[in-house]
This record gives structure tokens, sequence and C-alpha cells, in this order.
């Protein structure tokens, strides 16, 4: 069932049910993080393997120091700027984080998620909500209450429709390695904001990579996804296929596209991007075509999805 009842999604995920929510990322599937059974079931629905853990969604600063272990003096000044938000922080877990929630590791994921519904909903809870992206495994994430009810609506208690997600991206994950910020997962908030508030960044590179979510295919669509040097190109080599194009921007291609922005813009490519992955994969045409995208700000975050999309 979909609704706007904060109210009946709370009482819902305090008898232990699942509930999808809407952050300003992606749709979340939440559980209470401290319900071992509500979790498990968690796990089930998403076929997502217990090796691969949660993120840790809290009410407040305060709540949230008080799962964690550790609180840096960058995690303060980033939990300052940024949150409620799209940065998570990966920090030593305090013992009140079940070891399902990080699949026996010693560190938590952890953030507040910003969308007026959901930090409604956390305000009403005593405990905080674990919620992986609400869609299955491997598959293209939910940015709409629809895209979640479509899929795994049947499963679960209910999906609090907060509208479309206007960041579109899952958020930025980062640790604190001494006094620099270790980027895990491009995301929502983007390299360039943290370094213009003069800290110091360093990308994890793929192989170190110490979140073991980064699978290499992940977000896939259904008909294999393409990214080429030049669409004009593409098109005029390969006669014989059936291409669906995503579009950066406007162009007269004459084959079959879903357009993501209308004058290349980042954000709303981002915000874009997994709906128009989804209406590609409906479409009819037998290979997804896109451009890569430009490497800053959220380009970056965009760019990782469609590499693992792409990967096969
Ligand atoms: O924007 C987001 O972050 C969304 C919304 C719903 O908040 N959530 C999200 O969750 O993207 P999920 O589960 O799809 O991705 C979380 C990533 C996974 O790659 C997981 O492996 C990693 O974070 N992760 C979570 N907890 C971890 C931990 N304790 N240690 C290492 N990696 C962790
Ligand atoms: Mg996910």
């Amino acid at each position: 069932m979909i609704g706007t009842d904060v109210v009946k999604a709370a009482s819902l995920l305090i008898a232990g049910k699942l509930v999808a929510i809407p952050t300003e990322t992606v749709y979340g599937l939440a559980a209470n993080a401290l319900n071992h059974e509500a979790v498990s079931q968690l796990y089930t629905v998403k076929n997502r393997p217990q090796f691969n853990p949660l993120i840790l969604h809290c009410a407040s600063i305060e709540e949230a120091k008080k799962y964690t272990r550790k609180w840096p003096k960058n995690a303060e000044l980033l939990a300052q700027t940024f949150w409620p938000g799209s940065i998570s922080f990966l920090l030593p877990k305090s013992s009140l984080v079940p070891d399902l929630i990080t699949a026996g590791s010693q560190n938590v994921v952890i953030r507040i998620p910003n969308h007026p519904l959901t930090l409604d909903l956390l305000a009403k809870l005593d405990f905080p909500l674990a919620a992986p992206s609400a869609n299955i495994s491997n598959t293209v994430s939910p940015t709409s209450a629809l895209h979640v009810d479509s899929t795994i609506g049947h499963q679960i208690g209910y999906v609090l429709d907060g509208g479309t997600c206007f960041v579109g991206v899952e958020s930025t994950i980062v640790s604190f390695e001494n006094d620099q910020i270790a980027i895990l997962r491009e995301g929502g908030v983007t390299q360039e904001q943290i370094m213009e508030m003069g800290l110091d960044v360093i990308e994890i590179k793929q192989h170190t990579i110490q979140t073991p979510g980064q699978l290499k295919k992940h977000y896939a669509t259904k008909k294999p996804l393409l990214i080429v040097d030049n669409l004009e190109q593409w098109i005029n080599e390969n006669p014989h296929k059936k291409p669906i194009a995503l579009l950066y921007e406007e162009k007269n291609l004459k084959i079959a596209n879903v357009l993501l922005s209308k004058s290349y813009v980042l954000s709303e490519i981002a915000a874009s991007l997994f709906a128009g992955m989804r209406k590609a994969d409906q479409t009819d045409g037998d290979v997804i075509i896109i451009e890569k995208i430009q490497q800053k700000g959220i380009g970056r975050a965009i760019a990782d999805r469609l590499n693992r999309a792409a990967a096969r």
C-alpha cells in the first residue's frame, strides 16, 4: 500500500514491519535497526547477501553519536555542514549496533537523510532505521514510490510516498583517515563541496575499497547498457542495432531516446538517471546507449553508477 501517513509508517516499523521511506537520494527499505527479525526480513526481501551491511539512518547528530564509538573532528564538521543530507560516515560502531547491521564489521555506516516525511518519521521513533536502497539487489535503485511499489510493494507493509527523490543518486560514503576524508562511494555530496571546506580529500580506488557492497556490477538495467564516446558515431557504425539513447541534452538523433536534462545540467541528470534507466528498459530496443559524463561534481557519482550498470 502507498500513502503519506507518517503515523501509520511509524506504527508498522514499531511492530517490526518493513516500510519503504523517501529520502532525497533514493527510496530506502527501512526496518527497526535494533529488531533482529525485521532486519533479517529486510535482507530476504532485497535478496541481499548478509555479508553486505546496511546504512543506519538517525534522527539527529546526538543519536548518530550514540551508535558510534569515535566521532572525529571532521565528522562533526561534515555533519554540521551537510546533515540532514546526502553523505554517510563509516565509523567504529558502538555496542548498541547489532552485528547483523554491519555484517560483523566493527564499523557502521550512518547518516541523517534529508526528507521532511522521513525526518518526521525518525523523530517519532526511539530506534534508528536500517535502510538500504529499496530495490532488489543489483537492479536499478528506486527514485519514486511507484518504482518501489511495482517491484517489492506486495512484500512490505507500506510505501511512504514522498514524491520523486530530488538528488537521485545515493549518498556519498566517507571514512576518516587521519586528517583526510576518504571517499568510498561517490554520491550526492561532491568532492568539490568537501574540498571547499578546506578539507583534504582522497579517493579510494576500486580494488582497495572497504565497502563490500561496492560490487563491480550493480544498478543493472535488463537491457545491456553501453557507454559510448559519441552517440552519432555509434549509431552510424551499428546500423543493424536497435538502440535507445539516454540523452544529457536535447538532440535530434532519429532514434528512441529518454531525455535526462534539457541542457546538460548535472544535478538534473542525477535526479532523472535511475528513472531514465527504468524507462529505457521498458522501451522497445535491444541496447541502451549513453555518452560518457563530465567528470566533475555529481558527474562523478553518475559516472560511477553508469560504469557499474555497464559492467557485465
Ligand atoms: O543514499 C543512500 O545512501 C541510500 C538511502 C536509502 O539512504 N542508501 C543506500 O544503501 O544506498 P545501500 O545499502 O544501497 O548502499 C549502502 C552501501 C553498500 O555498498 C554497503 O556495502 C555499504 O554502504 N555499507 C553499509 N554499511 C557498511 C559497513 N558497516 N562497512 C562497509 N560498508 C558498508
Ligand atoms: Mg543500493
